[in-house]
């Protein structure tokens, strides 16, 4: 039977990918399906990277947790994203706490982002900054500074600012759009935009379009973490919309050159963020509960 990496490839994607975390790591039936780098090209760390896991005290580094991931994604012979370094939410509470001052502050970014997914979430849905510790002390100041930091740490990686709902055109995108094109005419490196894609059964937007404006600027595009939630309980007409839904989110891709990759956050729904996040919300993986494939993988194989 088809799998993911391997028509995304022959699709001419550079990968199809999934999010993982280190807890599921024990559950061996899971890795399997993981490792398998014909159905998974690219990994993210669902949690693992996140500045709370990797500097919890200021200037106190610890990389085995995510270097756990990325020694999964070696060994697979699987590409590795890096997520994430500036995000206001998983912030270690002397990060948070707000008591440094501008040049404190920008030393700080630029010391943690010696890392990738470097600029996450970053505004708020009408296109306004979002308020929190970065903006509100360093104004936009803080993004040049996290980006010039990650490029000078490693030259050969990838940067990029990732967000949700910028799926379709509207506010939020405009205002990411705006940020890139001043971010390149000052010369600020910047590879890639990450559009998250954490999506509802029923209700997909116009991907096609923001995704193809998106990379007419010149930048990588990718979607980053892929998933399509419904009310539970699922039933069979659920399942098929799913699968439509899918494919259009794949296809939009796919009609896309300057999209590179597609990477589901998490393949299934024994692992999603869904159910704990979004009350009453669930199944929004291509493989069920028991690591079984759903009409939703499918879509996915027939967008590519
Ligand atoms: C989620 C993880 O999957 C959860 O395990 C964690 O409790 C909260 O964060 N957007 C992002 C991801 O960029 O980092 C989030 O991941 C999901 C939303």
């Amino acid at each position: 039977t088809a799998k993911l990496n391997s028509v995304a490839k022959a699709a001419g994607k550079l990968y199809l990918g999934s999010a993982t975390d280190n807890p599921e790591l024990t559950d061996q039936p899971y890795v399997a399906i993981l490792s398998d780098n014909e159905q998974f090209g690219q990994i993210t760390p669902g949690n693992s990277m996140k500045w709370d896991a990797t500097e919890p005290e200021q200037g106190v580094f610890t990389f085995t947790q995510g270097d756990v991931i990325a020694d999964l994604a070696k060994t697979n012979g699987q590409l590795l994203r890096g997520h994430n370094c500036v995000w206001y939410n998983q912030l270690p509470s002397w990060v948070s706490s707000g008591n440094f001052n501008v040049s404190e502050l920008t030393s700080i970014v630029e010391n943690h982002c010696n890392a990738w997914d470097v600029i996450n979430e970053a505004f708020n849905d009408d296109g306004t900054w979002r308020s929190d510790v970065f903006y509100d002390t360093l104004g936009e100041a803080f993004v040049p500074a996290a980006l010039n930091a990650a490029r000078t740490a490693d030259p050969s990686t990838k940067l990029y600012i990732n967000d949700y709902n910028i799926e379709g055109p509207g506010a939020k995108a405009t205002a990411l759009t705006n940020l890139v094109q001043s971010l390149q005419s000052s010369n600020v490196p910047i590879d890639g935009i990450g559009v998250q894609g954490h999506l509802i059964v029923g209700s997909i937007p116009d991907m096609k379009t923001q995704l193809a404006a998106f990379a007419s600027l010149g930048v990588e595009v990718a979607i980053t973490e892929l998933d399509i939630r419904m009310t539970l309980p699922s039933t069979d007409a659920l399942l098929q919309q799913q699968k439509t839904n899918y494919q259009t989110v794949i296809e939009a891709c796919q009609s896309v050159a300057g999209c590179i990759g597609i990477t589901v956050w998490d393949y299934t729904d024994k692992y999603s963020w869904v159910p704990s996040t979004f009350s009453g919300q669930g199944a929004a993986c291509p493989w069920d509960e028991n690591l079984v494939q759903k009409p939703a993988f499918d879509g996915i194989v027939a967008g590519l």
